[in-house]
């Protein structure tokens, strides 16, 4: 029980760390094809990420990676992380990697990591070869069309789902 005046939201004090993936030309945000993916950076992605999770009372840490492999590296971590109790789960924008990959698919099935996934555009309002998903089946959630703001979403139903476990 946390003492008497403690903030808690229900979570493990050890448990209190997210990981937030960006993958694929997610680096490019803030000049990339701005109608879909608006004007914000992924500078200001990860203030946001940060200031949400200082609110919340948890950490964050935030990484990208154009590369498929790299990516697939920082889940089994993770994963690895979120047995030993030291993670809450992964908020991750794949990128097109999203449509396309099965390895990240094994990966996140293969480590039992919960997996939020995000997208900053409606992919199932665009062209249809992004309205598949391989990451879905395996995720624990999925944010999508809410422009950056799916990050802090994101960052949000983690937490809750956390202090929602036993
Ligand atoms: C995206 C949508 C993907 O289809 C695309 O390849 C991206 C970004 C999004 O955040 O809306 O790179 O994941």
């Amino acid at each position: 029980m946390p003492a008497q005046g403690a903030r808690s939201h229900g979570v493990d004090p050890a448990l209190k760390k997210i990981l937030v993936l960006n993958g694929p030309n997610l680096n490019l945000l803030g000049s990339r094809e701005p109608a879909v993916y608006g004007s914000a950076t992924l500078a200001d992605v990860e203030a946001l990420c940060l200031d949400t999770a200082a609110r919340l009372g948890v950490a964050v840490e935030c990484r990208q990676s154009n590369h498929e492999g790299l990516l697939i590296d920082w889940i089994h971590e993770a994963g690895a992380a979120q047995r030993a109790g030291q993670l809450l789960g992964v908020v991750l924008n794949a990128g097109a990697y999203t449509h396309t990959s099965l390895a990240l698919h094994d990966a996140i099935k293969g480590t039992g990591l919960a997996v939020i996934e995000v997208h900053i555009s409606n992919v199932h309002a665009r062209e249809a070869f992004r309205h598949r998903s391989f990451l879905s089946p395996a995720a624990a959630g999925v944010v999508v069309g809410f422009g950056v703001d799916g990050y802090r979403l994101a960052i949000e139903g983690l937490v809750r789902r956390a202090g929602a476990q036993p």
